[in-house]
C-alpha cells in the first residue's frame, strides 16, 4: 500500500488505549484528525478522549477487520501489541510504523544486534535459553549482569540482576521459561534518550537529548537540556537517525542510551511515542504526539525546537493525590490520565515544570 496523505477530517486507528493513546488522540484532535481506539480494556484512558472506540481483543480478526474499515490508517501506542494483529491490519490499511520496526523493537536481542550492526555500542549481551547456558553466559559476560526476557518487558518487569553466582537460580526462575538475554551491567553516569520522528519520505526531526532518572526501573524524572556535551548529544541523534533509516521507519520513536565516560551505549528502541518525550507537550511548539500524527499522516514534520528548560516528573500511584498542590504550582503544566485506580507504581499523570531557557 502506497504512501497516503491523510488530510484533516481523516480517521487514525490506534491499537492500545493507555495514556500514550490518550495523548495521541488529544494531539490528533487539534489537527482535525479523528482517532478510533481499539483496546481490550473497557476502561481504557484513551476512550475518554477519542472519536470512536472498539473494545476487542487483539486476536479478534473480525473486530480488527471492522476497525480497519472504519479508519484511514493505523498506528499503535505500545510495543507489545501482537505482531499478528499488525500484519493482519497491514493487508487492509497503511500501518505506521510497520511490522518490521515492531518485530525488531519487541525483541531485545534483535534490537541490540541492529544497534551493533549500525556501528553503535551496547552492553555486552548474549542469548540465554537454558539454566545451564546461564552459567556459561555469566562466565562469558562477567558479573554483575542483568537477565531480561527478550520480549514483553517494560518498566523493569521481566528483569533480574545477577550480582553473584548465588543469584542465578532465582534470576533464571524469574524468566518463567521465556527466551532471555544476559547483559553486562553498565555503570553509567547518566541515562539519556533521543525522541525523534521520521517521515515516510525520509525526513527526520529530533528533539533535544533528554536526561532521564529511573527509580525502581520506572522513569521518575526527565530533564532538558541534558547535562551532556553537544558532541555526545549530536552522536546520540546521529545513531537514532541511522536506526530509523535502517527500519524504514515512519512516526515517532525513542532510543534509550546509557552514558559512561562520554561513551553512549544503546539500551532500547521504542517504536512509539515515549515517556521521556512528555516534556515536549509544554516545552516545544509541536509535541511528540502531534509529531507522530504528522509523520503517519504524511504531513510535514513540525518544529522540534525547545523554548524552555523543562523538568518532567511522573506521578505514580498515589502521587496523584497531590493534584491540587501541583495544579497550584507556578510555571507547571499538569497532565492527568483519567485512570480510576491509583495502584502503586501505576503511571497516573505527569507534570512539566518550565523555567526560562538558559542555553
Ligand atoms: N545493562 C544494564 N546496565 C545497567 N543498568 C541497566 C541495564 N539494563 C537496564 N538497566 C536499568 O534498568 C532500567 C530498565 O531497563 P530497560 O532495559 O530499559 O527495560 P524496560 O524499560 O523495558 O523495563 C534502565 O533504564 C536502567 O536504569
Ligand atoms: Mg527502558
Amino acid at each position: 500500500l502506497g504512501v497516503t496523505v491523510l488530510p484533516p477530517g481523516s480517521t487514525v486507528g490506534i491499537l492500545g488505549g493507555g495514556q500514550l493513546g490518550r495523548m495521541l488522540s488529544l494531539a490528533a484532535a487539534r489537527l482535525g484528525l479523528k482517532c478510533h481506539i481499539l483496546a481490550p480494556e473497557p476502561d481504557s484512558p484513551a476512550f475518554q478522549v477519542a472519536a470512536a472506540n472498539t473494545v476487542a481483543d487483539y486476536r479478534d480478526e473480525a473486530a480488527l477487520a471492522r476497525f480497519a474499515s472504519a479508519v484511514d490508517a493505523v498506528t499503535y501506542e505500545f510495543e507489545n501489541v501482537l505482531v499478528e494483529a499488525v500484519t493482519f491490519l497491514e493487508a487492509l490499511k497503511p500501518v505506521r510504523p510497520g511490522s518490521k520496526a515492531l518485530r525488531i523493537a519487541q525483541d531485545r536481542l534483535l534490537e541490540k544486534r541492529l544497534a551493533r550492526d549500525l556501528g553503535a555500542r551496547t552492553a555486552d549481551f548474549v542469548a540465554v535459553s537454558t539454566r545451564a547456558e546461564l552459567d556459561q553466559c555469566t562466565e562469558q559476560i562477567g558479573l554483575p549482569a542483568i537477565l531480561k526476557t527478550c520480549r514483553f518487558g517494560y518498566d523493569g518487569k521481566g528483569q533480574a540482576s545477577i550480582r553473584s553466582a548465588a543469584d542465578a537460580d532465582e534470576a533464571y526462575a524469574a524468566m518463567k521459561g521465556q527466551a532471555a538475554i544476559l547483559e553486562s551491567f553498565v555503570s553509567f553516569e547518566m541515562e539519556v534518550s533521543v525522541v525523534a520522528a521520521r517521515g515516510h519520505d525520509g525526513s527526520f526531526a529530533a528533539y533535544e537529548v533528554v536526561e532521564n532518572e529511573h527509580r525502581n526501573h520506572i522513569l521518575h524524572r526527565s530533564r532538558v537540556p541534558a547535562r551532556l556535551s553537544s558532541k555526545v548529544c549530536a552522536e546520540a541523534i546521529a545513531i537514532a537517525r541511522r536506526i530509523a533509516d535502517a527500519l524504514d521507519y515512519a512516526g515517532v520513536f525513542a532510543v534509550e542510551y546509557f552514558c559512561a565516560d562520554g561513551q553512549l551505549f544503546v539500551n532500547e528502541i521504542a517504536p512509539r511515542v515515549h515517556n521521556s518525550g512528555h516534556w515536549t507537550l509544554d516545552g516545544c511548539l509541536v509535541s511528540q504526539f502531534e509529531q507522530h500524527m504528522r509523520a503517519l499522516a504524511g504531513w510535514p514534520l513540525g518544529s522540534t525546537e525547545r523554548h524552555s528548560d523543562v523538568e518532567m516528573i511522573n506521578l505514580l500511584g498515589d502521587d496523584v493525590d497531590g493534584w491540587r498542590g501541583l495544579a497550584a504550582e507556578p510555571n507547571t503544566a499538569v497532565h492527568f490520565y483519567g485512570k480510576a485506580e491509583a495502584r502503586p507504581g501505576r503511571k497516573m499523570g505527569h507534570v512539566n515544570r518550565l523555567t526560562p531557557r538558559q542555553t
